[in-house]
């Protein structure tokens, strides 16, 4: 039997039902698979579901209809397999880079043992922080705190690394500097991850496969393989292919009225 995929979307419908407001239809029929350290990106316009597939897949909360599965079983719960690195790394910034990099060990074991502190150095070494371990947060550029947050999330190894618009408090040159580090990083430490973002050259520099979603209630739009090859770097974005399918993308994105008043996208 073939091994089953690392994510699978099946069937996901999402309805939030507000204290005596409207329910609000999030997502619809949402149904795709990521292989296995693939590199897979999701854009869709303000609103659409995003962030609750996200957090759907975290196990954070629970499908209205429809499976969630990681590696062909259900997401019931907050798994350790599933890293997670939200749009503010969310620090806590009375301790220490390497005691928030460990931090989840803490909160779960009560203590962090020796191991995972090697572990926990081992990261920020990755994402180039070696030298900030002692640092306090608010020592830290925005960019570095970002970094933080992404060798917290592979402090426990996960399989699958969830990305929720990290970059995108960044200034543009940060943003490229992040994405190429990123690359690296997973390059370094195949992974499969899921990757949200509004901005359409960085998901077609990232990805294996962009997942184009439709307005609320989000649903996949467009399924995008994309073609060039590995390892990438700012030169793949002169190839003559990306301007092209980035305005594709583009007039797909803003084809519909709604979507053209929203803008956004960039
Ligand atoms: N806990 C919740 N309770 C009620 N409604 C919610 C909840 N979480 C999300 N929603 C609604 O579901 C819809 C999708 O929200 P979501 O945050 O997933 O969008 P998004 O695509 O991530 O948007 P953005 O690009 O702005 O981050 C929105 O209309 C939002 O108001
Ligand atoms: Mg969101």
């Amino acid at each position: 039997m073939q091994n089953p995929p690392a994510i699978h979307f099946n069937g996901i419908e999402q309805v939030f039902k507000g204290a005596g407001s409207a329910p609000i239809h999030a997502l619809t029929a949402l149904d795709f698979t990521v292989g296995r350290h693939e590199f897979v990106s999701v854009l869709g316009p303000s609103g659409c579901g995003k962030s609750t597939l996200l957090r759907l897949l975290a196990g954070l909360i629970q499908p209205s209809a429809g499976q969630v599965e990681v590696f062909g079983n259900p997401v019931t719960t907050p798994r350790d397999d599933v890293g997670i690195v939200f749009q503010k790394p969310t620090l806590l910034p009375w301790l220490s880079v390497i005691d928030n990099v460990t931090f989840p060990i803490k909160h779960k074991q009560g203590r962090v043992g020796e191991a995972h502190r090697k572990r926990g150095y081992e990261m920020l070494d990755l994402v180039r922080l070696g030298d900030f371990a002692d640092k306090q947060i608010d020592e830290l550029s925005g960019g570095m705190q970002q970094r933080v947050g992404i060798a917290r999330a592979l402090l426990l190894d996960p399989d699958i690394l969830l990305m929720d618009e990290p970059f995108s408090a960044l200034d543009a040159l940060s943003r490229d500097e992040m994405s190429l580090e990123l690359l690296r990083i997973w390059h370094e430490r195949p992974k499969t991850v899921l990757f949200i973002t509004h901005s359409i050259p960085e998901a077609l520099l990232l990805s294996d496969r962009i997942i184009v979603l439709s307005e609320r209630p989000g649903t996949v739009r467009d399924d995008i393989i994309v073609p060039f090859d590995r390892p990438r770097s700012l030169e793949t974005m002169a190839d003559p292919r990306f301007n092209e399918m980035a305005n594709s993308i583009r007039r797909r994105l803003f084809s519909h009225p709604v979507n053209a008043a929203a803008g956004g996208m960039a």
